[in-house]
């Protein structure tokens, strides 16, 4: 393999990253389930089931890294998750919240891309393909659901009614999508 390897760990610069981004995707679906229950306990259900889909995404992404890692043979610890925030005062907040959560995972898949590249890691590079293009509809999603609960002004009923009509849960995981270590759950 050409790839630059750490002295600590032996992994290339790529493949650490990957580990942490396993730890990014679990936190992201722990993060998710808080603002689900958050929603749930506020009677909003439709909010609260866009978001506890949005969980089990995050783990299948998450287990779809976790089988790369093992299809590469490549030895590493099973990461735990980072600090979540559970203390929010509106639904705006926790909109922003996970807008905000998926422009930083679109910018990590950027970065994991480029290191990718820099160490001639075409089969990785490769597998990033799909992640690329689903947080572009991650993001769009919750951008779309921040303008409108902006939109509703407050009409939180107006929210549940558009997130019923025009976000339904998606069945099935997406086509062309990388397998998961075990199961996948979305
Ligand atoms: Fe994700
Ligand atoms: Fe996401």
């Amino acid at each position: 393999m050409t790839s630059t390897t750490d002295s600590d760990s032996g992994l290339s610069k790529f493949h650490r990253l990957l580990v942490d981004q396993v730890r990014h995707e679990f936190t992201a679906s722990h993060q998710y389930v808080a603002l689900a229950a958050w929603f749930d306990d506020q009677d909003l259900p439709q909010l609260a089931r866009v978001f506890y889909e949005q969980s089990l995404e995050e783990r299948d992404h998450a287990m779809m890294i976790v089988r790369y890692l093992l299809d590469r043979d490549i030895d590493f610890a099973l990461p735990g998750v980072d600090e979540i925030e559970t203390a929010f005062s509106s639904p705006r907040d926790l909109v922003a919240l996970a807008l905000r959560q998926e422009r930083e995972v679109s910018d990590q898949f950027q970065r994991l891309a480029k290191v990718a590249r820099d160490e001639d890691d075409y089969t990785g590079e490769q597998f990033l393909q799909w992640f690329i293009q689903e947080q572009v509809e991650e993001v769009a999603k919750m951008s779309t659901l921040l303008n409108v609960v902006d939109r509703a002004n407050g009409n939180l009923f107006d929210v549940e009614t558009f997130v019923a009509r025009d976000m339904p849960g998606e069945g099935e995981g997406s086509q062309n999508a990388p397998a998961t270590a075990g199961p996948s759950v979305s």
